[in-house]
C-alpha cells in the first residue's frame, strides 16, 4: 500500500470529533438518592445552593424517636459564620432515649452521610453540657462518646456503601441526651472509591475498599483557598493546605486557570475533585531549587491529626501543570515516612499528557498510625529530570469499619452484617418511615420546582410511524418555560432527518428514566434502555442540561448521525428537544460492548471466528466514516467499549457523538488538543498534536490486540512493563512471543496462519508513525484474509460456522447491501472476499431460531 503524504491529503478529516474530555469535566453528577434534612424544624433553608427542608413535618412514625424534642438556637447563639451554613444550626433534633432515621436508597452503592452538629442552649438544658453520644449508620459505630465543644460547629462526613434499601443512622445517647441539626445523604458516583489501593507498610495491595466505610477526617487543596460546597460537584468542603505544612519556607503556591485542566477518561473523574483542586499546587520553592546544586536534596511535609487506632486511606491528587514537556519531572513521595512512590513521573501515567488530572491511593495500617500522619514530597536523584515536585490536593479517610490493630484486611463485612440484622429488628418503627420520609422529600422538592406535567395527547409512538410527523419544529420548543432559555436547541436547516421524539414517550419508554434501566454513563449522561409502544427496544442517552459543551456535542451527534448510515455503525433512531433535554435515541445493541466479551465480565468468551466477524464489521464502519461521504471523518475515540454488539454479534462503531464539526481543512491534519481514550491514544498524535485517519488506525490497533490477548489496553495491577497493553504486545510481537500473549482461552482454536496474519495487522496498525500505517481499507482487507485463513482450517466446523459457496455469498451480499444500505458501495470493491457477511446473514437466521 503506498501512503504517501499526497494520499494523506486525500483523507483530510472534515469533521473534528472532539470535546470529549471537557464534556466529562462538566457534565455535572446528579445524586439519585438526595436528602437534605434540617433537624428539629418545620422550615426549610437554602444553603450553598442547595434546599434543606425540616423534619419537623414528618408524621410521628416517620422518625423512631418517640421522645424526640424540637429544640431552636436563640438569637445570637448560631455561629457566626459568614455563610449561609449558618441556617444548618438554628434548629437541632433532641433525643432522651435511642432513636434512628431510616432513609428509602433507591440506589444502591456509595453515598455521602454528613451530620451536621452545634450544641447551644434549649429548653431542659445547654447541649453543650447535656450531650454525649454515639452514631451508628447502617449498625456500623461511626461516632463513638462524642460531646461537642461548646460553641463550635462540627460537620462530620462519612461515605458508606449501601447495599440494601434502606439507609438507617442511629443516635444512642451515653449522656444525657444525643441531637443532631442536620442530615445529608447523597448518592455518590460508583468510581469515587476503588476497591483496591497500594498499601504502605509493607508494599502490597489492599482488596475490600468498597466495602469500608470511610470518614474524611481531612480533605485539603493544596495551594489555593478554601474551596466551598457549592463550588465542588459532591458538595465537599476542600480547606487550604498553608497551616498543615511543616516547613512553608522551602514551598511555593503555583496555580493556573482551572480551564487549563484536560480530563481523561480513566483517569480523575470531575468527581473526584474539582479542576479547583488541580489548578492549582504547592510546589518547591523554585528559586531556592535553581540555586542549589543536584545533589541537594528537598523534602516538603505536611503534618495532620488523625486519631489513632484505625486504619486511613489517604489519596494524593497530582496534575502536572508544571512541567513543560513530558518526563522531565520526578520525585519521591513518602506516607508517614513510608516511600510509596520513587522516582515518580506523573507523565508516565498520563501518556505523556501534561495538566491531566489523577490520584493514587494508598492505604496506611492502624499500627502505623502513631502521631501525626506525614506526607512528603522529595526530589528525586534521577540525574535526567528537574529537582522538584508538587501535589495538588490530598484526603485523608478513616476506614471506620477496620478498627483493631490490623487495617489491611477486607475481613470487616461479616461482622459489618450482622450488626445490620441487630440494628433492624430493634428498630421496627424506623421502616415505617422509610416510606413516610421518601415521600415527604419528594413532595417538598416537586412543589418547590413544578414541572408542568406532560400532556398524554401523543399518539402510540414507534420508530416507523414517525416519518409523517416528526419534523415540526415548532413543537414544544417555548412551552417549558424561559429558564432553560439558554440551553433551548436550535438544530440548523442542516439538521437533517432525526426524528423528535415527546420527552414524555421517552419518559415513559425508560420507565421514568428509572435508575434500574441505566446501561450506561459518560462523559455526556447517562444511557437507559428503553422500550417504544410498539416493543422498539431503544438506547435512550440523556444528556445533562447544564453543560453548553454538552449541547454542541448533541447538535453535532444529531447532524453527523443522521447524515450516516452504514449497517456497521450505530444508527440514531431519534432525538428529543423537548424542554432543554438533550436526548439522542438509539437502535439497542443487545449483547453490549466488545470489551465485556473480552474480559473483566462474565460472559463466554467469543470464539476467533467471532471476533474476526467482528473486527471486520468494526473496520467496515471505520471505513466508512473516513471514505464513506466527501470528507472524510475521524472518530476519535475507537476503543473496544464503543464497538458495540448486536443480538447476532454483528459489530456497529458508536459514540462519534461527542463531537464537533470542525472547520473546513485544507491541511492533511487537524491540530488540535489531545482527546482521546488512554491507552489507545496515537503517540504522534500526542506528540505534535496532529489528528489523521491513521490515529483511528493505531486506536483500532489497540483494539485488535484487546481481541487478541482479552486484557485491558491499561492495567495499572501489572508489572510496570505489562501495564500499557500496546507497549507490552508489540515488544512480545517484536520478539516473536505471539503465542505467550494470545487469549489462553480460545488459543488452542486459531490456525496459526490466521493468527500470524492478525498479529501482523495489529502490528501494523500500531507503527510509530502514522505514514507507516495502513490504510483502514488495508486493515479491513488482512482482517477478512485472516478469516479466510481461519475458514481454511480442516477444525472449523465447530459451533458458529456455516459453509457457504462463495460466488453466491458474494452476489447475495451485493444485493443485500444494496437493499438495505446503499450507502456500503465499498463493499463491491471488496469482492470475493465479502463472503463472510452471507455466512453473518446465516448465522443470524439460525441463531433466531434456536432462539425462539
Ligand atoms: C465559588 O463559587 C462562587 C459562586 O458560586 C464564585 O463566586 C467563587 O468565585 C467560587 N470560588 C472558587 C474558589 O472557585
Ligand atoms: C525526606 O523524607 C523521607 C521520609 O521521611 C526521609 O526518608 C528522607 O531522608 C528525607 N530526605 C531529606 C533530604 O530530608
Amino acid at each position: 500500500m503506498a501512503t504517501t503524504p499526497v494520499l494523506d491529503m486525500l483523507l483530510l478529516p472534515v469533521f473534528v470529533l472532539s470535546a470529549l474530555f471537557a464534556a466529562a469535566a462538566r457534565a455535572a453528577f446528579v445524586p439519585t438518592d438526595n436528602y437534605l434534612l434540617l433537624c428539629g424544624t418545620a422550615a426549610s433553608a437554602a444553603v450553598d445552593g442547595r434546599t434543606f427542608v425540616g423534619d419537623a413535618g414528618l408524621p410521628a412514625s416517620a422518625l423512631s424517636a418517640p421522645q424526640s424534642a424540637e429544640a431552636n438556637a436563640s438569637a445570637g447563639s448560631a455561629p457566626a459564620s459568614g455563610s449561609g451554613e449558618t441556617a444548618l444550626y438554628r434548629s437541632a433534633r433532641v433525643f432522651p432515649a435511642p432513636s434512628a432515621y431510616t432513609f428509602a436508597i433507591k440506589k444502591a452503592g456509595r453515598h455521602f452521610v454528613r451530620l451536621h452538629f452545634f450544641p447551644f442552649p434549649y429548653q431542659s438544658g445547654d447541649l453543650a453540657a447535656d450531650a454525649k453520644f454515639r452514631v451508628t449508620v447502617q449498625g456500623l459505630v461511626v461516632i463513638d462518646g462524642y460531646t461537642p465543644a461548646n460553641g463550635t460547629a462540627v460537620a462530620r462526613e462519612f461515605s458508606v456503601n449501601v447495599t440494601g434499601g434502606t439507609l438507617s443512622i442511629a443516635f444512642t445517647p451515653t449522656g444525657k441526651v444525643a441531637f443532631v441539626n442536620a442530615i445529608e445523604v447523597v448518592s455518590l458516583p460508583d468510581d469515587l472509591i476503588a476497591d483496591s489501593a497500594q498499601t504502605v507498610n509493607p508494599k502490597g495491595q489492599y482488596t475490600g475498599l468498597s466495602t469500608q466505610a470511610l470518614e474524611t477526617v481531612h480533605r485539603i487543596n493544596m495551594g489555593s483557598p478554601k474551596i466551598t460546597p457549592n463550588n465542588d460537584t459532591l458538595w465537599r468542603t476542600w480547606l487550604p493546605d498553608q497551616s498543615f505544612l511543616a516547613d512553608s519556607s522551602v514551598t511555593e503556591h503555583k496555580d493556573v486557570p482551572p480551564t487549563a485542566i484536560h480530563r481523561a477518561s480513566g483517569l480523575a473523574t470531575a468527581e473526584a475533585a474539582p479542576d479547583m483542586v488541580y489548578a492549582t499546587a504547592t510546589e518547591f520553592n523554585t528559586t531556592l531549587l535553581s540555586l542549589s546544586t543536584i545533589s541537594v536534596q528537598f523534602n516538603m511535609t505536611w503534618r495532620f491529626q488523625a486519631p489513632l487506632g484505625s486504619a486511613y486511606l489517604l489519596r494524593l491528587h497530582f496534575c502536572d501543570f508544571i512541567s513543560q514537556a513530558a518526563n522531565t519531572m520526578a520525585f519521591n513521595v513518602y506516607v508517614g515516612g513510608w516511600s510509596v512512590l520513587q522516582d515518580y513521573q506523573i507523565s508516565v501515567d498520563t501518556q505523556g499528557a501534561l495538566a491531566v488530572p489523577l490520584y493514587r491511593d494508598f492505604v496506611l495500617n492502624a499500627k502505623d498510625v502513631t502521631s501525626n500522619i506525614t506526607v512528603t514530597i522529595g526530589t528525586s536523584t534521577l540525574g535526567n529530570v528537574n529537582p522538584d515536585g508538587f501535589l495538588n490536593g490530598l484526603e485523608i479517610m478513616r476506614m471506620v469499619g477496620s478498627t483493631g490493630g490490623d487495617g489491611a484486611g477486607s475481613s470487616q463485612s461479616g461482622s459489618k452484617k450482622t450488626k445490620i440484622a441487630i440494628v433492624a429488628g430493634s428498630a421496627v418503627a424506623g421502616v415505617m418511615a422509610v416510606m413516610a420520609l421518601a415521600f415527604f422529600v419528594v413532595r417538598l422538592r416537586r412543589r418547590k420546582k413544578p414541572e408542568k406535567k406532560p400532556s398524554s395527547t401523543w399518539a402510540a409512538f414507534s420508530a416507523s410511524a414517525l416519518g409523517s410527523h416528526s419534523r415540526s419544529r415548532s413543537f414544544g420548543k417555548s412551552s417549558s418555560g424561559g429558564t432553560r432559555n439558554n440551553n433551548t436547541v436550535t438544530l440548523g436547516q442542516s439538521a437533517g432527518a432525526g426524528y423528535r421524539f415527546p420527552f414524555a414517550a421517552l419518559q415513559e419508554a425508560t420507565c421514568g428514566f428509572d435508575e434500574g434501566m441505566v446501561i450506561g454513563v459518560g462523559g455526556f449522561g447517562k444511557v437507559y434502555k428503553g422500550t417504544l409502544r410498539d416493543d422498539t427496544r431503544v438506547a435512550v442517552k440523556r444528556g445533562n442540561r447544564r453543560s453548553q459543551q454538552g449541547l454542541n456535542e448533541f447538535r453535532t451527534e444529531i447532524e453527523l448521525l443522521s447524515r450516516l448510515r452504514h449497517r456497521h455503525l450505530v444508527s440514531l433512531i431519534g432525538y428529543c428537544d423537548e424542554r432543554g433535554e438533550m436526548i439522542l435515541v438509539y437502535e439497542y445493541m443487545a449483547r453490549g460492548t466488545l470489551r465485556s466479551h473480552l474480559y473483566d465480565s462474565e460472559l463466554p468468551p467469543l470464539s476467533w471466528k467471532q471476533r474476526l466477524d467482528v473486527c471486520i464489521g468494526a473496520a467496515r464502519g471505520l471505513h466508512y466514516l473516513h471514505t464513506g461521504s466527501a470528507k472524510a471523518i475521524i472518530h476519535r475515540d475507537v476503543k473496544s467499549a464503543n464497538i458495540l454488539l448486536d443480538d447476532s454479534f454483528m459489530a456497529k462503531v458508536a459514540d462519534f457523538g461527542l463531537s464537533k464539526t470542525g472547520p473546513e481543512l485544507d491541511k492533511t491534519h487537524v491540530s488540535t488538543a489531545v482527546k482521546g481514550s488512554f491507552g489507545y491514544l496515537d503517540p504522534e498524535y500526542f506528540r505534535r498534536q496532529m489528528l489523521t485517519d491513521k490515529s483511528d488506525v493505531y486506536s483500532f490497533g489497540v483494539v485488535l490486540l484487546e481481541v487478541l490477548c482479552a486484557r485491558p489496553v491499561i492495567d495499572p495491577t501489572l508489572p510496570r512493563e505489562m501495564v500499557n497493553l500496546a507497549e507490552w504486545a508489540t515488544q512480545r510481537l517484536k520478539n516473536g512471543e505471539l503465542d505467550s500473549i494470545v487469549d489462553q482461552r480460545i488459543a488452542e482454536t486459531i490456525r496459526p496462519e490466521s493468527l500470524k496474519k492478525f498479529a501482523d495487522t495489529a502490528e501494523k496498525c500500531l507503527a510509530e508513525y502514522g505514514v507507516g500505517r495502513p490504510a483502514i481499507g488495508d486493515v479491513l482487507w488482512c482482517l477478512e484474509y485472516a478469516l479466510q485463513l481461519q475458514e481454511a482450517s480442516p477444525d472449523s466446523s465447530g459451533a458458529d460456522s456455516t459453509r457457504v459457496v462463495p460466488g453466491i455469498a458474494t452476489k447475495f451480499q451485493r444485493n443485500q447491501s444494496t437493499a438495505s444500505d446503499g450507502t456500503e458501495a465499498m463493499s463491491a470493491n471488496l469482492g470475493d472476499l465479502d463472503g463472510m457477511s452471507m455466512r453473518r446473514v446465516f448465522s443470524k437466521m439460525i441463531k433466531s431460531e434456536e432462539g425462539r
